[in-house]
């Protein structure tokens, strides 16, 4: 009786979910919607109870995995043959990209408004400076750098924060320097086309061309860009075959990286002079 009993809740639960969160009319979208957690809590304190558990997802969720391995692939191409850069991971959380590209970097930043997500970034990188605050708030700071990341960031701020943050990124660029930065949630990819096509979908997103309009308004001009995650979006899922997944997602990156298909697409992008 208690086992059909929480069978029951789980259900009902699931039931609510998808009627909570599925926007019906998402199939005849020609712009993403803004997303619902903007109305009950602002994206920069959106981290303020994550850390270690954020960090480990990158482990244990095998779909979010198998893109950040391809994600290291795409940063390793981008930077190849760089060293000694002065280094901004902007909005850096635990340090996942800081982390990565450490051994390239001689000064090194990480700015993020959650003390949680810098507590543990804390645990694993050294000679860093850390600056935890909302980068709105930072008056002080009149270093510029080589390169600056922004992973994760873009597509989940409100409109009105993308717009600042590109503002700061463009500041504290040297006129030489890169900006990498990924949108993964790219709206017209094939998966979360698929997803509003299917009713699974919440209407959010970020498109290309939005990301187009705010690098030029901000004097940056887009060099390249790489997509990855052309058949699945999702993370987790027990009867998934993750190998498998895998494997496609590999092939399809190799042949398909240039055809903005991916619902994760990394841009690398120079200052416009
Ligand atoms: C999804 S996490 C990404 C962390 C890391 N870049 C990564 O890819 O693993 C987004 C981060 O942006 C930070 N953030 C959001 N708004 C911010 C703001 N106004 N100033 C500084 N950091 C901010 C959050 O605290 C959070 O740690």
């Amino acid at each position: 009786m208690n086992f059909i009993h929480k069978k029951l809740i789980l259900f009902k639960n699931v039931v609510y979910n998808y009627f909570k969160n599925t926007c019906f009319y998402a199939i005849f979208l020609i712009k993403p919607l803004k997303k619902k957690a903007w109305s009950r809590r602002d994206y920069t304190t959106s981290h303020y109870h994550k850390g270690e558990d954020y960090h480990n997802r990158f482990e244990s969720l095998p779909g979010r995995k198998i893109i950040w391995n391809i994600e290291k692939r795409i940063l390793n191409k981008f930077l190849l043959n760089q060293k000694d850069l002065d280094f901004l991971d902007f909005a850096g959380g635990t340090g996942r990209i800081s982390n990565f590209l450490q051994d390239k970097c001689k000064k090194k930043y990480l700015i993020d408004s959650s003390e949680k997500m810098i507590e543990h970034a804390k645990k694993t990188l050294s000679n860093f400076t850390f600056i935890n605050q909302n980068f709105n708030n930072i008056e002080n700071l009149d270093d510029k750098f080589d390169l600056i990341t922004a992973f994760r960031f873009f597509p989940n701020a409100e409109p009105h924060l993308r717009d600042d943050a590109m503002r700061f990124i463009s500041k504290h660029l040297k006129s030489n320097g890169y900006l990498i930065f990924n949108n993964h949630k790219n709206f017209w990819s094939l998966p979360l086309f698929i997803k509003r096509l299917t009713f699974r979908n919440d209407g959010f997103g970020m498109t290309h061309n939005e990301v187009k309009l705010l690098t030029k308004k901000h004097n940056l001009k887009i060099l390249d860009f790489y997509s990855c995650g052309l058949i699945f979006e999702s993370e987790k899922g027990l009867l998934m075959p993750w190998k498998v997944i895998s494997i496609l997602e590999n092939f399809f990156h190799k042949y398909l990286y240039k055809s903005k298909l991916g619902f994760n697409i990394i841009y690398l992008i120079k200052k416009d002079d």
